[in-house]
């Protein structure tokens, strides 16, 4: 498999090919996940919830950040790596920004960054870009705002709100990211974004028009059920899985049938 770039997400929409994205947040995960020809790995900031047990995304770090990036880059055959630049590393000056980009690139490996927000933060967008690293945007829910939002909710309903979401994802167009990935909208808004932009907008609970998708890896091999957006498909139950091992492995040793002959040395 050819290893995917920026240029080949890009190149995917125009060629009408749906882009596949997935979170990841180690070694041995990656490996298994990009054995799979998935376009693009997302060391997503939710790796502070799934992995590290954190009620929300807000204590993440950029040293967080840079540790697992560094293992899903150890295990990657082909994806493009995006690291999630976490609350507050990019929000106070464009200075602050660009540093903690650059960190999440030179010593974590990413090959480029999200960041979650639109015109607001476009400044630190822009220096960020003019650092010669390429940017994700995200709009919708961006769980980054929780505490502004009061709770992790469907965003853009109101035509306002919609108009709003579209500028904001035209501002970031304009200012050079390539890819926008949309969280927790109505699916009519999903479609019209995706048509509207010649950039790739890569949904999560934003419809099936979609130029892609990306979901939570343990989300979708249920193996963090702490709480399941509506938006997520289980497509294993890796959880029930690991429990049954578990158990068997204690019934086993506890019984003495573990370990047998094969697993002993003479
Ligand atoms: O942190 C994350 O996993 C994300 C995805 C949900 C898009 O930002
Ligand atoms: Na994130």
């Amino acid at each position: 498999m050819n290893k995917k770039t920026v240029s080949t997400i890009s190149k995917m929409k125009k060629d009408g090919q749906k882009i596949t994205m997935l979170t990841c947040y180690d070694y041995a995960m990656a490996k298994l996940v990009s054995s799979q020809d998935i376009d693009s790995l997302l060391i997503g900031d939710s790796l502070g919830v799934v992995k590290l047990g954190y009620e929300n995304t807000l204590p993440v770090t950029v040293d967080d950040m840079i540790y697992h990036t560094k293992a899903v880059k150890r295990g990657n055959a082909q994806a493009l790596i995006v690291t999630d630049m976490p609350f507050m590393s990019y929000e106070i000056t464009a200075c602050e920004a660009v540093r903690n980009a650059a960190r999440i690139i030179k010593e974590g490996g990413a090959e480029a960054v999200k960041i979650e927000g639109g015109i607001e933060i476009l400044d630190k967008v822009k220096a960020i870009l003019d650092a010669k690293i390429p940017v994700v945007g995200h709009l919708g829910l961006t769980p980054q705002a929780i505490n502004k939002f009061g709770g992790h909710k469907v965003q853009a309903r109101q035509d306002e709100a919609q108009k709003k979401l579209i500028e904001d994802a035209k501002a970031l167009e304009k200012a050079g990211v390539f890819a926008i990935v949309l969280e927790a909208v109505p699916a009519d808004l999903g479609k019209k974004l995706s048509e509207t932009l010649s950039i790739p907008v890569i949904g999560i609970g934003a419809g099936k028009d979609c130029d892609g998708q990306v979901l939570v890896i343990d989300d979708m091999l249920g193996m963090f059920t702490d709480f399941t957006p509506k938006f997520v498909k289980k497509y294993a139950n890796v959880g029930e899985t690991v429990k049954e091992a578990v158990k068997n492995y204690i019934d086993e040793v506890r019984s003495g049938k573990f370990p047998s002959q094969e697993n002993t040395y003479k």
